[in-house]
């Protein structure tokens, strides 16, 4: 299988604490790679030292071999790797389409005063990108909130079109840290179904963080278990179900 992302020995250290020690990671081609972990195990700063958010202290992130370690979130984001934050913040007054769209034209090198001067190449790409937004929204079964306002929508339904709109432009690799935090338990299995669409559909690795370890245990292709900053564990499902290490340090019992 082909790898999108490789992670090796990557460390971030605040005053004098290691938030991040040597974690090493490999995610594949429309693999969905889970990261579990108590509260302060490290997993947002995992998630901020591969997107640039943080400077990591040593180690590498590399994407098709090159290592971009310690690259600006702006590059980073130009080499495909995509993310979602907690707050996320969609458009309000945009429609869900539009909202969409600025996924799609932040990718595009045709500027909008192309297609306000009606140049005809990028308006045949305006009209393919409406045409990607609107296959997207029904791929993720919300076209007919298409010429909804987003402030209108639900909070599991703004968080949809907010991965929707990161993976318009069909980046390599996209990091979700909590996307189905608040959300009913029904809305929560729906989103990781959306995720496995998405992973399955467009081929691409998907990092995700989420605290609800049964919806990881069905939803994950694998499983990180992180602690203290240290990876303690990775396998699939049914590995980690299994692994004592995590049972102890994680879950609480052996
Ligand atoms: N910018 C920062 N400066 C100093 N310390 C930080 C910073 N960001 C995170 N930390 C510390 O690093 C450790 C790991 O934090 P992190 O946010 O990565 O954990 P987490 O696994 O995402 O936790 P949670 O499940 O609560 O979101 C914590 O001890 C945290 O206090
Ligand atoms: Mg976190």
């Amino acid at each position: 299988m082909t790898n999108v992302l490789e992670v090796e020995d990557l460390c971030v250290r605040f005053a004098g604490l290691d938030a991040l020690k040597d974690v090493s990671l490999t995610l594949a081609k429309g693999q969905i790679l889970a990261v579990i972990g108590p509260n302060g195990a490290g997993k947002t700063t995992l998630f901020n030292a591969i997107s640039g958010y943080v400077r990591p202290t040593s180690g590498q992130v590399r994407l098709a071999g090159e290592n971009i370690a310690g690259a600006s979130p702006h590059e980073i984001a130009r080499h495909g790797i995509r993310r979602t934050f907690q707050n996320g913040g969609l458009f309000p007054a945009l429609t869900v389409l539009e909202n969409v769209l600025t996924g799609l034209h932040a990718q595009t090198s045709g500027s909008f005063l192309d297609v306000i001067l009606g140049r005809s190449q990028a308006l045949d790409s305006e009209r393919a990108m409406i045409a990607r937004a609107r296959d997207l929204l029904s791929l993720m079964q919300m076209e007919k909130m298409a010429d909804t306002p987003a402030a209108d929508l639900s909070g599991g339904q703004q968080r949809i079109v907010e991965i929707i709109r990161t993976v318009a432009s069909e980046p390599p690799i996209l990091l979700l840290d909590e996307p189905a935090v608040g959300l009913s338990p029904l809305a929560r299995d729906q989103m990781m179904q959306i995720i496995h669409r998405l992973a399955g559909e467009t081929g691409t690795g998907i990092l995700l963080i989420e605290h609800a370890v049964e919806l990881v245990m069905a939803g994950a292709d694998r499983i990180l278990v992180m602690a203290a900053g240290q990876r303690i564990a990775e396998g699939t499902p049914e590995e980690i179900r299994e692994d004592r290490a995590v049972l102890e340090a994680y879950l609480g019992h052996a």
